[in-house]
């Protein structure tokens, strides 16, 4: 027997990011939005823990104990007293350590899926609280939509979306690490009083009644120019995304993925055509939001 959950990427359409704290987080707020990139993560019994990974990117995805869905598995069957013996396989096509929550993404996956393989009927409280403690991102793929994370970004309320929304995901060459992203936004703050983070209520507005060009203009992201500090190519996709007609074009959390907001499904399709000719990415991936959080399929 075995279980399947699909669970899909995020984008940030706002990342207000507060101080180092004295654990090395910092305070954030968070606005989350689930988009229609998917990881789909499948277990089954086995005489051990296992890993595998199929996708394009799969060389770059560890299959070890460090992998976030074998950690899942691993807090779960130690809470219920259980031994981790599953194959966990991922079929992964959101892009790896690109700032959409891929990894965390397989990390909920796994842990709803190991949950309904080993019939733990575990309450939506239990699985957040294992979320929390995989990582600040995990919790928000397991409930997917849209919703506001404060504390690191693991304290979720979730948030109403009046409409679909349509994105292009300009996709990079590598990946950028989080705490290298984090450590640049304190270089480059070194002398500045960093404000407590505040979510936007021009940006929640037009969550809420699902206006592109509203949520255009409210896009932010504290993190990108530490991002585009450690990546300088970016400016130019941006650019390239900008003047192929995107209302806005931000980076997508730690990145260096990037995202652009269309007018419409058309328009996404039209601006990833342009993106994917300008040479400036390695793929571009039209899709709309909001999405479901993790789903058993
Ligand atoms: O929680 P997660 O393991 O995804 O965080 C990865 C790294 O990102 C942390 O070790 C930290 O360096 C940085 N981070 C942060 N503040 C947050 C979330 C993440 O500094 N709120």
């Amino acid at each position: 027997m075995s279980v399947t959950v699909r669970v899909p990427a995020k984008v940030n359409v706002q990342l207000a990011v507060g101080g180092a704290r004295p654990d090395g987080f910092h305070d954030l707020a968070n606005v989350f939005l689930a988009v229609g990139l998917y990881d789909e993560v499948t277990v089954s019994a086995a005489p051990s823990l296992t890993v595998t990974c199929s996708g394009p990117d799969a060389a770059q995805v560890p299959l070890d104990r460090t992998n976030l869905a074998a950690r899942a598995a691993e807090l779960l069957a130690a809470r219920h007293g259980l031994s981790p013996d599953v194959h966990i396989h991922i079929d992964k096509d959101i892009p790896v350590a690109g700032g959409m929550a891929g990894g965390s993404a397989d990390g909920a996956g796994a842990l709803l899926a190991c949950d309904a393989l080993w019939g733990l009927g575990s309450s939506r409280a239990e699985l957040l609280s294992i979320c929390a403690e995989l990582g600040s991102d995990v919790p928000f793929s397991l409930v997917g939509g849209a919703a506001l994370g404060t504390g690191r970004g693991e304290r979720l309320t979730e948030l109403a979306v009046g409409g679909d929304f349509h994105w292009v995901f300009a996709v990079a060459d590598g990946g950028l690490s989080t705490p290298a992203v984090y450590g640049e936004f304190d270089r480059l703050n070194a002398s500045v009083a960093v404000p407590a983070p505040t979510a936007s209520p021009a940006l929640l507005e037009a969550l809420r009644t699902g206006e592109a060009t509203a949520l255009a203009g409210a896009l932010a992201n504290d993190l990108q120019p530490a991002a585009l500090s450690l990546r300088p190519s970016l400016s130019a996709t941006l650019a390239a995304g900008m003047s192929a007609g995107a209302l806005a074009g931000i980076v997508s959390g730690s990145g260096p993925t990037t995202a652009f907001l269309a007018k419409d499904a058309d328009g996404a399709a039209s601006i990833a055509e342009s993106l994917t000719a300008s040479g400036t990415c390695r793929a571009a991936r039209p899709t709309s939001s909001p999405a479901r959080g993790a789903t058993v399929l």
